[in-house]
C-alpha cells in the first residue's frame, strides 16, 4: 500500500501533469465536505468553489450533488483535459476558470475548498488569500499531496 492511500483515505482519481506524467491526487469526497458544512449549520450547503480545482473532479462531484459549483486554477491541464472529456463542459462553461485566487474578487460560496493550494503561499500572499475568504460559510483547507501514478490513466470516452 502506498504511504499516502494510509495517510488519505478519503478516496484518490488519476490526473496527468502538462508534461504528460500520470500522477494520483488525493483529496476528499465533496459529500464529506457537505457533511462538515451540515454539521455547523444544520442545513445544506447551496454552492461550492474549489480553490485548486485542477481537472475539476471535485467540481463535478459537487455539481452532481445539485450545488452551484464552481472553481478556479492558476494551471490548466491540456492533457488531462483531452483524455477526460467529462470535465471538460465546467471549463467550457466557464464554472472552472484559470486564474489565480490572488486575482479574484472575494469568492462567496457556502462552502470553500482548499486542498494543497495554501501550501504554494508565501507569508506575505497568505494573508491576502485568507482575506478572500471572508464571506464564505465555511473554508475547508487541508494539507493533501500526489503521487506518481504506474501508468497513464485511460480515458472516459
Ligand atoms: C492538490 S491540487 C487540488 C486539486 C483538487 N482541488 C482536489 O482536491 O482534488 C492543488 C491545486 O492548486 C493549484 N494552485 C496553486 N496555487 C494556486 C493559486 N495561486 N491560485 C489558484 N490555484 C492554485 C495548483 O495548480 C493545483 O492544481
Amino acid at each position: 500500500m502506498h504511504y499516502y492511500d494510509k495517510k488519505y483515505p478519503y478516496f484518490n482519481y488519476p490526473f496527468c501533469e502538462t508534461d504528460g506524467s500520470a500522477w494520483l491526487m488525493y483529496s476528499i469526497p465533496v459529500i464529506e465536505l457537505v457533511n462538515i458544512y451540515k454539521s455547523y449549520y444544520h442545513r445544506k450547503p447551496n454552492s461550492f468553489f474549489d480553490c485548486g480545482a485542477a481537472i475539476g473532479e471535485l467540481v463535478r462531484q459537487a455539481d452532481n450533488l445539485g450545488l452551484d459549483a464552481h472553481g478556479i486554477d492558476v494551471k490548466k491541464y491540456p492533457l488531462a483535459m483531452h483524455l477526460f472529456k467529462k470535465y471538460e463542459k465546467y471549463f467550457d462553461s466557464q464554472r472552472i476558470q484559470i486564474k489565480n485566487i490572488l486575482d479574484c474578487e472575494p469568492i462567496k460560496s457556502d462552502i470553500a475548498y482548499c486542498n494543497g493550494t495554501l501550501t504554494y503561499m508565501n507569508e506575505q500572499n497568505l494573508p491576502l488569500v485568507l482575506n478572500k475568504f471572508k464571506k464564505v460559510g465555511i473554508l475547508i483547507a487541508i494539507h493533501n499531496n500526489t503521487a506518481h501514478y504506474p501508468k497513464l490513466p485511460r480515458p472516459d470516452n
